[in-house]
């Protein structure tokens, strides 16, 4: 059979490692594609700066900075996208399918937000769009949830989708969020603008393209309560820890006789829960569903590597012309806010360090029918502050009548800190 000629579009974590893994395992790659994979064609932003290609990467390796010229050559079989973003690649991924050539991404960002004109041009056109690696990396959840499973309603999905996130989450327990985040960006697994990573919104992303295989169809993101670890701080983690919770950031899927509940927040689970060990860059997602009872799949979330592995299983797939299901078009549901189930909440409060305070919060929540299960207030040990945190758990509320109270509070208290709060999931 001809060779499978492939462009790589971005050489840089995850590029770099596709490059290293298909040069290395050339003969498992021509036995499980059945034709030899060769890469014709690596375009980056900057051709000065220095690479590493394996020198026995099969192809003829031509360099160039124009990602249309890659996918208007016709000996090219198929677009490897790997350089992020959403304007550009979707126009180099509808450019590719248009032009009748196979499209391999990592890209969920893209896929989230102008999927459903992709996979629509893709369907149309018979060309594969491949993603696996756009979610949870190293985790063949996509391929899983498609022909692993049945068909059937998945009636719940709980996921760790972010592997940022989660190391940082972790790195918590003994640094501060900067530290933390530092030491993800030297790990590699966080990059020099983490915006994405830690206000959810990447989990959104990935949960979006989940949700689709699930329900049928695309949810907008603007539809989601989508909230993001940016104010933790090791204080949070520490009181977790002394009510024996974890804290994680999760995407929920959940049916219900009214829709679907879907969203991305931080969320303490029980130390005994099947996801709290979950640690450093792993993402894990937790299905259930009546044919199967539960199923949890675990792996690496992050890192040019592990997203290798799935790049290059995709392009193995596209070689051998096993495209990618589309699932068919689903009946649009209801999404609804998964803070709307009644659970019990953490909040943390910055407030002055003077009498009545107390009073003040209480009476706040109060107001909107919180109560409160337990309440601590730390010592203030500083001669510069005048301000202390107080820690409370609260019985089970609503999110949304929770921040209602939270607006009730008095402005003295509001302009101190914003305050945190934290649903546990039970
Ligand atoms: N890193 C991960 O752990 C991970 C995990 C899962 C999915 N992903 C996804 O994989 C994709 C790539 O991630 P990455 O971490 O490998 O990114 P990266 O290290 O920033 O690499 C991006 C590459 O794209 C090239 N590039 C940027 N703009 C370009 C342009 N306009 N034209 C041509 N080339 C351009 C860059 O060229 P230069 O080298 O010249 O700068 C670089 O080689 C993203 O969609 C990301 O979300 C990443």
């Amino acid at each position: 059979m001809e060779d499978f000629r492939i462009a790589l579009l971005g050489l840089g974590n995850v590029g770099t490692a596709v490059a290293e893994l298909l040069a290395s395992t050339q003969d498992a790659c021509l036995a499980r594609a059945g034709r030899r994979v060769v890469v014709d064609r690596i375009v980056v932003r900057d051709l000065t700066r220095p690479r590493a290609i394996p020198e026995n990467l099969p192809g003829k390796k031509q360099m160039g900075t124009d990602p249309l010229e890659a996918v208007h050559d016709p000996e090219i079989d198929a677009i490897v996208e790997l350089v992020g973003g959403e304007n550009h690649p979707r126009t180099w991924i509808r450019e590719s399918l248009e032009s009748g050539k196979e499209v391999i991404t990592a890209n969920k960002a893209v896929l989230a937000v102008h999927g459903e004109e992709l996979f629509n041009l893709a369907h149309e056109k018979q060309r594969g769009l491949y993603y696996e690696a756009s979610v949870a990396a190293a985790v063949p959840v996509l391929q899983v949830m498609q022909q692993g499973i049945p068909a059937g309603p998945v009636d719940r999905l709980f996921g760790i989708l972010n592997g940022t996130c989660n190391f940082i989450l972790d790195q918590l327990e003994m640094h501060s969020f900067e530290e933390a985040l530092k030491n993800a960006q030297e790990a590699g697994l966080a990059e020099a603008d983490p915006t994405l990573d830690i206000t959810g919104m990447d989990s959104a992303h990935k949960l979006i393209l989940l949700a689709r295989i699930l329900l049928g169809h695309t949810v907008p993101v603007d539809e989601l309560r989508v909230e993001g670890i940016e104010n933790i701080d090791p204080l949070d983690i520490s009181f977790g820890w002394s009510q024996d919770l974890k804290l994680k950031l999760v995407g929920i899927l959940e049916r219900n006789g009214r829709g679907t509940c879907m969203g991305v927040m931080p969320c303490f689970i029980p130390a005994q829960h099947r996801l709290a060990n979950v640690r450093n860059e792993d993402n894990a997602i937790l299905l259930e569903a009546d044919p199967f009872g539960s199923l949890v799949l675990q792996g690496k979330g992050a890192g040019g590597k592990p997203t290798a592995g799935s790049v290059v299983a995709d392009i193995l797939r596209a070689a051998r012309g096993d495209s990618s299901s589309t699932p068919p078009a689903g009946k649009e549901t209801v999404i609804l806010d998964p803070g709307m189930r009644p659970a019990r909440h953490y909040l943390r409060l910055e407030v002055p360090d003077r009498p009545g305070v107390l009073a003040r919060v209480a009476g706040a929540l109060a107001s909107e029918e919180v109560g409160i299960a337990a309440l601590e207030q730390s010592e203030n040990l500083s001669e510069v502050h005048d301000s202390v945190p107080v820690q409370i758990l609260t019985h089970p509320v609503q999110t949304p009548q929770l921040d209602r109270a939270l607006g009730q509070l008095d402005e003295d208290l509001r302009n101190i800190s914003s305050p945190v709060r934290i649903r546990i999931e039970e």
